[in-house]
């Protein structure tokens, strides 16, 4: 036997009635989850109490012995909120944690709390109502990135820039549409989020292992006094289902992605070849060596976290895949990552708003990008076609006209009216725009650039979004009201 395989002992377990010998230490450290379950204890014990006031009602434990055990657990939250309550690696999990806890206080009565329960219920009823709530405030974080771009296309109505296709300049657009682009993404991601949160809002406390329970317990009335809408139907499902975490955590990537997406123009945009934008001092980097340098760190971290998002959606595909039903010890890995990915989307959502928010637009600078490299070329095209030259007849012709133009140095606005009369006879009484603005109003075509169209998008994105807005509110304090003791 090496050093290392030395026999090391743990503790005693709640379930070790039928075991001869105590856990070997190697086994329990392996085991254990409260590194990470820990931040579950504040539903874990919400959860309890809400059971042993059930229990109580319906008479399966005497009244006074729930009555005891509700007032210890209030008292556990308060510790919990005091920053005095913590857990071992001896406790195994949360779960257990907190009853132990309770055994202290009370003594043997705590005992009676997992009447009619088991870990494989409890813990995902708790990871349940954690995740309801983070996924309200990732909506509200999206509402604030959606409200933070909505106020930067507002002050600047006229803005023009080059439309990129293939990350060549295309055509003129305005500032505002594109910024309201990542709008109509994030107002996605805010009905995909509310999509996995009413997936998320079911009990599952009362599956009890996997079959149900003798007991005649109330599931309704725990559902009620935990804000869940909804009661599981089926007791070996409601104990092995994750797909709402899935859910959650691809939502996350998602958001993720559109953030690494925006993040990828920040940086471009702010850079020396474009110089389109600047953000302000306190929400850039410097270099170390470099004394002229100026960063935009935050938005790099933004394209560079989706690579973790993915990752926490992978996981748990992944641990997920071909497991038998019911509850398996594999499940307990679901939560580290769902973990990260709401601390990741919540912390960039948190900083991305006010950023965005300093961002200033050099107008001129875009405005001349916006009508070089012939991005006016699509309406000359146009114009004929609308004299009746078949369209791609009209393309042919623009084309030689630019590869014209580049081989004698020259644009659009440098030919005269004979180049122009020559190049098609249309062109004899009537130009194509030389201008970004006319190409710009020109496209007024349902969710186009035109100014009028891009304006009544924004209209119709803010008030979807003040609908988003009162939801938020009003299940943050619903969520609240669950932890004042009445
Ligand atoms: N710590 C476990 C988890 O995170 C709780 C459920 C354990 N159930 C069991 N029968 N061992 O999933």
């Amino acid at each position: 036997m090496s050093d290392n395989e030395q026999a090391a002992t743990g503790s005693a377990k709640a379930w070790g009635g039928r075991f001869s010998d105590v856990p070997d230490a190697r086994l329990e450290a392996f085991n254990a989850s409260v590194g990470f379950d820990i931040r579950l204890v504040r539903e874990d014990v919400r959860g309890s109490i809400a059971h042993a006031d059930m229990l109580g009602a319906q008479g399966i434990i005497p009244e006074e012995d729930a009555t005891t055990i509700v007032r210890g657990l209030w008292t556990i939250l308060d510790e919990v909120d005091a920053g005095e309550f913590a857990l071992t690696v001896s406790d195994e999990d949360v779960h257990t944690g907190v009853e132990r806890r309770l055994r202290e206080m009370i003594g043997a009565t705590a005992g009676k709390l997992h009447t009619g329960r088991s870990r494989n219920d409890q813990v995902i009823n708790d990871v349940r109502f954690w995740t309801r709530r983070r996924l309200v405030e990732i909506a509200g974080g999206l509402h604030a990135m959606c409200e933070s771009l909505l106020d930067l296309a507002e002050r600047y109505p006229s803005a023009i820039m080059p439309g990129y296709t293939h990350l060549q300049r295309a055509q003129p657009v305005l500032v505002a549409h594109h910024l309201q682009a990542y709008v109509a993404m994030f107002l996605r991601d805010i009905e995909r989020v509310r999509q996995a949160w009413a997936r998320t809002n079911v009990l599952a406390l009362g599956s009890a292992a996997l079959a149900g329970t003798t007991y005649p317990i109330d599931r309704a009335r725990v559902a009620a006094e935990l804000g869940f809408d909804q009661v599981s139907m089926n007791s070996l499902d409601a104990v092995s289902d994750r797909d709402f975490v899935i859910d959650a955590l691809s939502a996350c990537a998602l958001v993720g992605m559109h953030v690494s997406r925006l993040s990828e123009e920040v940086i471009l945009w702010t850079s020396g070849e474009f110089r389109f934008m600047e953000l302000a001092d306190r929400f850039s980097t410097g270099s170390s060596i470099m004394p002229q340098k100026k960063n935009a760190d935050i938005a790099e971290l933004g394209r560079g976290k989706s690579g973790r998002l993915y990752g926490n959606l992978m996981a748990l595909l992944t641990i997920t895949k071909g497991l038998p039903l019911a509850f398996n010890k594999d499940m307990q890995e679901d939560k580290e990552p769902l973990f990260d990915s709401v601390d990741t989307v919540l912390a960039m959502l948190d900083v991305f708003p006010p950023m965005m928010r300093t961002a200033t637009f050099r107008e001129d600078t875009m405005a001349a990008a916006a009508v070089a490299d012939f991005t006016l070329a699509t309406d000359a095209a146009d114009l004929l076609a609308k004299r009746g030259v078949p369209f791609r007849e009209a393309h042919h012709v623009i084309g030689e006209l630019v590869g014209r133009c580049i081989a004698e140095g020259k644009t659009f606005a440098d030919l005269t009216d004979a180049e122009w009369a020559e190049i098609h006879p249309v062109f004899a009484d009537t130009r194509p725009p030389i201008d970004a603005w006319t190409s710009v109003s020109g496209r007024d075509s349902i969710g186009g650039t035109a100014p009028e169209q891009v304006r009544r998008t924004r209209g119709a994105q803010q008030s979807q979004l003040a609908g988003v807005r009162e939801w938020v509110t009003d299940q943050l304090e619903r969520e609240n009201r669950l932890f004042t003791r009445s």
